[in-house]
């Protein structure tokens, strides 16, 4: 007969370190690389819960929630917080929370996409391995262009502080109130009002009803044909249909891509041909630093939810 440990259960959902596991060792842990693709797994071991470690691709929805009656703490190894629903984890009590160590990160990754969108730097590449070594058009500076950006937490705030090292005019959009000002940066009142001026439109908000498509047809419309775009934020922020067309008919100049509404896309995906696109595969915290903060820092927020702490990084 098998006995029943007395110790409270963890589920985690993600691909976790032996070093980080070994954390958590006072705890009953069901370990699920494959996170939810294995659903009655993940009920089964979501029954006696207390504790569940996910990362942004495991969605913890209103039916994941009421799999786990005993759930006090949902860690997500992520900033983003669109895959769990928070108002079926609030109705719950469940703490949720995030790990916001990945600013950097993805400002840098943010800013390498901005040049290489101004600097042509894909075409330059291709035109020397097909021996077009002298072919390349102008690109053009970062200095003295305008950068709009959408959304100014944490990460818009770390793309400004380089972008106004770049000698950019930054400007931002934001309805949250009590901001902090940054010196060079300057808040416009709408996204309206913000576009037609920007040369760069770099997207930095939370998947929701509200910014679900945020970037459409009317806003590429309202942006400068030499203006670029990019996002990396959610896919689900930018009509990829919309998108697609003010590429292919010249709308904006271009865009470059760390996420997309459907993450891997389907390889019919129009926006994937599209000209004067940049797609990279959702790598904005992917360095070796910052997944490792991440990581330590999702145990220790599940760490202080299940021993009832109050931690730094509680959304709910
Ligand atoms: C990764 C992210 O996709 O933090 C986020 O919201 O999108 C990225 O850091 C992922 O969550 C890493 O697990």
């Amino acid at each position: 007969m098998t006995a029943i440990s007395d110790r409270s259960k963890v589920v985690i959902a993600l691909p976790l370190a032996q070093s980080l596991v070994d954390q958590l060792a006072a705890y009953d842990l069901t370990v699920l690389p494959a996170g939810r693709s294995e659903e009655g797994v993940f009920e089964a071991a979501l029954a006696e819960a207390e504790g569940l470690l996910v990362s942004s691709n495991v969605i913890v929805d209103r039916e994941v929630i009421a799999w786990a009656p005993k759930l006090q703490v949902i860690s997500t190894m992520s900033v983003g917080l669109d895959h769990i629903d928070l108002e079926a984890a609030r109705e719950k009590k469940i703490v949720v929370t995030i790990t916001p160590v990945l600013s950097d990160a993805v400002a840098d990754l943010t800013m390498a996409l901005m040049i290489m969108l101004s600097r042509r730097i894909c075409e330059g590449i291709r035109a020397v391995v097909s021996g077009r070594w002298s072919e390349v058009s102008l690109g053009s500076d970062l200095a003295g262009k305008c950068l709009l950006l959408v959304g100014f937490g944490r990460i818009g705030q770390a793309v400004a502080r380089r972008a106004v090292a770049a000698k950019m005019h930054v400007q931002y959009v934001d309805t949250r109130s009590g901001l902090p000002v940054v010196d060079h940066v300057e808040r416009v009142g709408d996204l309206a009002k913000g576009l037609p001026d920007a040369d760069f439109v770099s997207l930095h908000v939370d998947l929701n009803a509200e910014t679900r498509n945020l970037m459409g047809r009317e806003e590429f419309k309202l942006m400068k044909s030499t203006g670029f775009l990019v996002n990396t934020s959610r896919g689900g922020v930018v009509d990829q249909a919309a998108l697609t067309s003010a590429l292919t008919e010249g709308t904006i100049a271009g865009a470059g891509l760390d996420v997309l509404q459907d993450e891997p896309p389907h390889p019919d995906e129009p926006l994937l041909n599209a000209p004067n696109i940049i797609i990279v595969p959702h790598i904005g915290s992917a360095t070796r630093e910052t997944r490792s903060a991440m990581a330590q820092c999702a145990v220790d927020n599940l760490l202080m939810g299940l021993r009832n702490e109050r931690g730094p990084f509680e959304v709910t």
